[in-house]
């Protein structure tokens, strides 16, 4: 598995398992959790590592299961979760129980990367939270932070205000909505980008042009777009429940797509 080099210099897998409805009943985000880490399991088989969860997801306890259940060294793995960005999650007290609980589900003594899961309207008070994370950096609990969904005031406030620059922004980008110029300013500063609902969002018209593009290689829709990605360097973490999807959203490392796709692609 190709790997970034994130600005602290630790590596994370360039693609790994979204999580956000696994584990809970009728494959529903709203659905009540299920303890079930089938999903997981044929993700952690296939040679999944990265594996992104969230604490509004409420399926940390199921990533921890499926993790120790592996019985793959915790090492091997890179986990992220993420933090609300609501209220409830801004006081020091409230920020040291969010990961204390975090640590608790995900059954381990440190967590990879966390997040700050969505920006709010007020800079200041996101990197007084930022610092309070800063903290677990500090004593290795947590490996790397970051944010997602910020937009470049936003991101740019907290490089210019606070000790530990973001290693990476997790933003929505598909075709139809890359997002080319939060992704530039991002590596423009070092600041890896990581793309959710990589899939979930591409009309038929564009799965067309994309099946054409990806014919000549053997390769669907799914695995243009994911590839697409890699090679502009942002990392991706497409969720399938299906074992088939998840093996071919991981089979798109043996193809190039040539300087011409890419252009056509950009254009979707
Ligand atoms: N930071 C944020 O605010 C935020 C927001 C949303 C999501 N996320 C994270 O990003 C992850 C991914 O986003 P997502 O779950 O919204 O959507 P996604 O990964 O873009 O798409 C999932 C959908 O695509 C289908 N699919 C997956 N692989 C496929 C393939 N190879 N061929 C055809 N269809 C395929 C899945 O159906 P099947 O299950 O039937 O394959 C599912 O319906 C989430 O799970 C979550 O971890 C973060």
């Amino acid at each position: 598995m190709k790997q970034v080099k994130l600005n602290n210099g630790i590596l994370i897998p360039i693609l790994g398992t979204g999580t956000n409805t696994f584990g809970k009943e009728n494959n529903d985000y709203y659905g009540n959790i299920t303890n079930d880490t089938k999903e997981l399991d044929s993700a952690i088989d296939l040679g999944y590592r990265l594996i992104d969860t969230a604490i509004s997801y409420r399926n940390e306890s199921v990533v921890g299961l499926a993790v120790s259940k592996s019985g793959l060294d915790r090492e091997k793995f890179f986990i992220t979760t993420k933090i609300p960005g609501t209220e409830g999650f801004r006081t020091k007290k409230q920020v040291e129980s969010a990961i204390q609980e975090s640590l608790t589900n995900l059954k381990t003594d440190y967590i990879d990367l966390v997040l700050i899961h969505h920006p709010w309207d007020n800079n200041e008070e996101i990197a007084k939270v930022w610092s309070y994370l800063e903290e677990y950096v500090d004593n290795g609990v947590i490996k790397s932070i970051g944010v997602s969904n910020f937009n470049i005031d936003q991101i740019n406030y907290l490089i210019n205000n606070s000790r530990i620059k973001p290693v990476l922004n997790q933003i929505e980008s598909h075709p139809g909505f890359w997002q080319d110029n939060i992704i530039e300013f991002c590596h423009k500063n070092e600041v890896a980008i990581q793309a959710w609902g990589p899939l979930s969002k591409v009309n038929d018209e564009t799965k067309e042009v994309l099946n054409q593009i990806g014919k000549k290689y053997n390769k669907t829709w799914a695995q243009v777009i994911l590839r697409y990605q890699i090679q502009r360097n942002v990392i991706v973490i497409p969720k399938s429940h299906r074992k088939e999807g998840q093996l071919a959203n991981i089979s798109v490392f043996d193809f190039v797509l040539t300087k011409e796709e890419m252009r056509i692609i950009s254009e979707l």
